[in-house]
């Protein structure tokens, strides 16, 4: 079974995360002979809702058992069709897909995890996987207003031994005030030369909010590895939707997590996306 087969699940829970963000779980085992292939954390699956379309998402999470799941902010068709799903539809799943955040070796690094609204769906999903190697990590949890923050209570039970949470809104309704990429920075400017140099940052958000990372990161010399999104028609890397200019890496194939050398040489980055025709869209 390769990860392009579409499987058919069938939804087991669904949790409301915030206003206009739900997450929904099902199980990869069952109903497919057991066979699945095992995922890591960046990596996104095609969800298909029979009658509607398929869509790209992250992994917010997943366990050795074949329990995953994705979140999803409802913005257009098919991310209000998986919000109208109740428990025991069928859905099926393609993946998981593209490639995936990777962990230093050494677990005396120090990580730290920079997201902003839905863009935490991934990091979520990292953090359980930096938690179960015994790494130090930091999360920083950006969103408009207090009311966007998501996986409050997933986040309190992680061991604080391990990691620390800030949380930061635009508006300062929740946590400290202020975009994610400014709280990252003040953070930053208080570590010593040497926890710089110990340091790996992983981001996905708004691309604006991505861009702004990659500079501070460019500035303190920080590896920086980042997840973008791009419109994808076959998750798959034969129609060429997602290509990023001028490398024509595929952000379905290659991506949809990007390392510092990558990001340095696309012409896109942080500026404009592509619509489905393929025309440019700026950022906004
Ligand atoms: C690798 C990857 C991982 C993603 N992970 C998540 C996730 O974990 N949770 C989540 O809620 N969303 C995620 N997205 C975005 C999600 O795929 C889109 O929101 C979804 O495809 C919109 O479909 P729709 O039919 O509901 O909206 P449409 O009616 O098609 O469009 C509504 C709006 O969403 C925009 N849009 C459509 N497709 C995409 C896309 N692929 N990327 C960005 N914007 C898009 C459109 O330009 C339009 O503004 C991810 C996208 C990618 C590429
Ligand atoms: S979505 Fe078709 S090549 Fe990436």
């Amino acid at each position: 079974m390769t990860e392009n087969t579409i499987k058919t699940v069938k939804v087991k829970d669904i949790t409301n995360e915030c206003k206009g963000v739900k997450t929904i779980y099902f199980n990869m085992k069952e109903g497919n002979q057991g066979r699945y292939n095992i995922p890591k954390a960046g990596q996104f699956v095609m969800v298909w809702v029979p009658g509607v379309d398929e869509v790209p998402m992250s992994l917010s999470s997943y366990d050795d058992k074949g329990n995953w799941a994705i979140t999803v902010k409802d913005v257009g068709e098919c991310t209000n069709a998986i919000h109208n799903l109740k428990i025991g539809d069928f859905i099926g799943i393609r993946g998981p897909l593209g490639n995936n955040f990777i962990l230093p070796n050494d677990s005396s690094k120090k990580l730290i995890l920079i997201g902003g609204g839905i863009g935490m769906a991934p990091l979520k999903c990292l953090s359980l996987e930096i938690m179960r190697k015994n790494s130090k990590f930091t999360i920083i949890e950006g969103a408009k207003i207090g009311e966007e923050i998501m996986f409050i209570n997933d986040f309190q039970s992680l061991d604080h031994e391990y990691s620390e949470i800030i949380y930061s809104t635009d508006d300062g309704s929740y946590g400290l005030k202020g975009f994610a990429s400014e709280t990252f920075e003040s953070l930053v400017k208080n570590y010593s030369k040497s926890e710089i140099h110990n340091l790996t940052a992983y981001t996905c958000g708004p691309e604006k909010m991505i861009f702004k990372v990659f500079q501070i990161c460019e500035r303190y010399s920080i590896k920086l590895q980042a997840s973008l999104e791009r419109i994808m028609r076959c998750g798959c890397g034969l129609c060429g939707l997602c290509a990023v200019d001028p490398l024509g890496l595929l952000v379905c194939k290659d991506g949809p997590v990007f390392d510092s050398k990558n990001l340095r040489q696309m012409d896109d980055f942080g500026k404009y996306k592509r619509d489905f025709s393929g025309k440019k869209i700026p950022l906004d």
